[in-house]
């Protein structure tokens, strides 16, 4: 049986801001329904590799390959990607609760469902108790996240 083709491979990625080499190398392979995290020390390179999978930033050399296809030319709004940056996707007029309910304001949801939405997604994530806080006054860390809609 032939291995199915991986949803994203790395080619031998390189990314050059100027003379700073910021990715050197990168070869991966990730394969459906993988659940993937890159870590690593603050300006390793983590953030670069995410906007260079989901278009935000042209690759110096090597490939990236998304469902088989290479993504070179092919633009943020027409690749796979869904691409979430921790920082810029909360709002600060907003509470915890209110923050993670806004997706659902257009969904017809009764209210009382919503909310029992939203605090099962708290609870899952370690956050129950905490929805009326202000979102600026939770710790943050930084990240970004970058999805594929299953096929
Ligand atoms: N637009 C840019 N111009 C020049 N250097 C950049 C740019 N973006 C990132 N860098 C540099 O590339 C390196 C990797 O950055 P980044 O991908 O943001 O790292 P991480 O997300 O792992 O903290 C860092 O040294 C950073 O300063
Ligand atoms: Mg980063």
């Amino acid at each position: 049986m032939t291995k199915p083709e991986p949803i994203i491979r790395l080619e031998d990625v390189h990314k050059y801001y100027g003379d700073y080499h910021a990715l050197r190398g990168i070869t991966a392979e990730i394969g459906q329904g993988e659940f993937f995290s890159l870590l690593g020390p603050s300006g390793c390179g983590k953030t670069t590799l995410l906007r260079a999978i989901a278009g935000f930033e042209d690759i110096s050399s090597g490939a990236i390959m998304l469902g088989g296809k290479n993504m070179e030319g092919v633009a943020p709004n027409h690749r796979p990607t869904n691409m979430v940056f921790q920082s810029y996707a909360i709002f600060p007029h907003l509470n915890v609760e209110q923050n993670v309910a806004f997706g659902l304001r257009k969904s017809g949801m009764a209210a009382a469902d919503k909310s029992r939405a939203v605090g099962q997604a708290l609870e899952m994530v370690g956050l129950g108790g905490y929805g009326a806080r202000a979102a600026h006054a939770l710790s943050g860390g930084s990240g970004s996240a970058c999805t594929l809609p299953a096929p």
